[in-house]
């Protein structure tokens, strides 16, 4: 039986601009419907990548398929009007001279009456049908929001691209608008590539992530599995906060001062950097210098003193400068929780919540 093609499917794309790969070998699918967010730093090249599907730049390597179908190769290109790929940017224009709903409908082919329908069709769903005969001056930012979306899905597009979209709203705003584009895409079940510097966002929008850094994707999956199964050092920083203890390899263990901890497959005398997120410190208050018991999960505690301590909203993050080296660790704990700088401590560290990777 032959499987669905991805709606996306792009191979090994490269754009160089005066000699440097920008965009280095770039491979990602997107399923019928996914929401796939291309997540990176600023500079990385998400906006090249999506420029080279949308069709307005050109790869120097590399093809990209929509359905099974090429679209383009560095010969062979379909023009980017007949992709059916709608596009949504941060600094989305609305046409100032046409109403709203003559917007939506500004790239509808077709009877006029049709065109009026399907655009008020949309603007019901983004709940401003109302404004149907009104300017875009009328609006507010978060409306225009809406109504670009409006206009860009009125096509029916294949798969939707949208660059930033939501960071030339103001935060109170944002999440909202979010949270309802999503619906609104999940409803008319347009595949879409998400392009954002944001893991919050990547991680509300997205059933899939690939994260991007220097050209290349680092890691492709859903965002539990990049959260919970990183690719690297750099991939676990990139969502979080962290902490690292630096160690060496003997009969896959590696000695800490928490203890001893599993690096399955790591030859011996090889260096390793253990890698964890401040949730899964643990921490114990000191009773006149003796330390609490050893246990398997937790392992051995070391002591720190506190350094600094904030207080982040839900949570609160405390610094403590450890005993052993000098260094620091941070822990979170939940609400309010403002120690005094030094103020003693035992520090453990949840051994099946850390990463080990080789240091290369
Ligand atoms: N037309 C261009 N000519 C030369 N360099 C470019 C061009 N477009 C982008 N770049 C460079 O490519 C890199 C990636 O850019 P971009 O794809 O916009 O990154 P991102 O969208 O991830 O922030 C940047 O270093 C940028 O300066
Ligand atoms: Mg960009």
């Amino acid at each position: 039986m032959e499987s669905t093609p991805p709606r996306l499917q792009v191979s090994n794309l490269v754009r160089r601009f005066e000699g440097r790969a920008v965009v280095d070998d770039v491979s990602l699918s997107i399923a019928p419907g996914d929401v796939t967010c291309l997540l990176g730093p600023s500079g990385c090249g998400k906006s090249t990548t999506l420029r080279m599907i949308a069709g307005v730049d050109m790869q120097d390597a590399g093809t990209i398929h929509v359905d099974g179908e090429l679209i383009c190769d560095t010969v062979f290109r379909v023009p980017p009007e007949r992709r059916q790929i709608g596009l949504m940017f941060q600094d989305f224009a609305l046409f100032p001279h046409l109403s709203v709903g003559d917007n939506v409908a500004f790239g509808l082919k077709g009877a006029k009456a049709d065109k009026r329908r399907r655009a008020a069709e949309l603007l019901e769903r983004v709940g401003l049908v109302h404004y149907i005969d009104e300017y875009p001056h009328q609006l507010s930012g978060g409306e225009q929001q809406r109504v670009a979306l409006a206009r860009a899905l009125a096509p029916k597009p294949r798969i939707m691209l949208m660059d930033e979209p939501f960071s030339g709203l103001d935060n109170r705003l944002r999440d909202g608008i979010r949270d309802e584009t999503l619906s609104l895409l999940k409803e008319e079940g347009t595949s879409v590539l998400l392009v954002t510097h944001e893991p919050e966002e990547a991680m509300r929008m997205a059933d899939e992530i690939a994260l991007m850094r220097d050209g290349r994707i680092v890691q492709q999956g859903a965002p539990y599995n990049i959260f919970n199964a990183p690719a690297d050092k750099a991939a676990v920083a990139f969502f979080s906060d962290t902490n690292e203890l630096r160690g060496t390899v003997h009969g896959a263990l590696v000695d800490t001062p928490f203890g001893p901890f599993l690096a399955p497959g790591v030859h011996d005398g090889a260096q390793v950097d253990i890698v964890f997120r401040p949730q899964h410190v643990g921490i114990d208050f000191d009773r006149g210098g003796r330390a609490p018991n050893t246990t398997e999960r937790a392992g051995t505690p070391a002591r720190g003193v506190v350094e600094r301590a904030r207080f982040m909203g839900s949570e609160s993050l405390v610094e403590f400068r450890m005993d052993f080296d000098g260094g620091l660790i941070k822990a979170t704990v939940p609400n309010v929780f403002l120690p005094r700088k030094g103020t003693p401590f035992w520090l453990t560290v949840r051994r099946d919540r850390c990463f080990v990777f080789p240091v290369d």
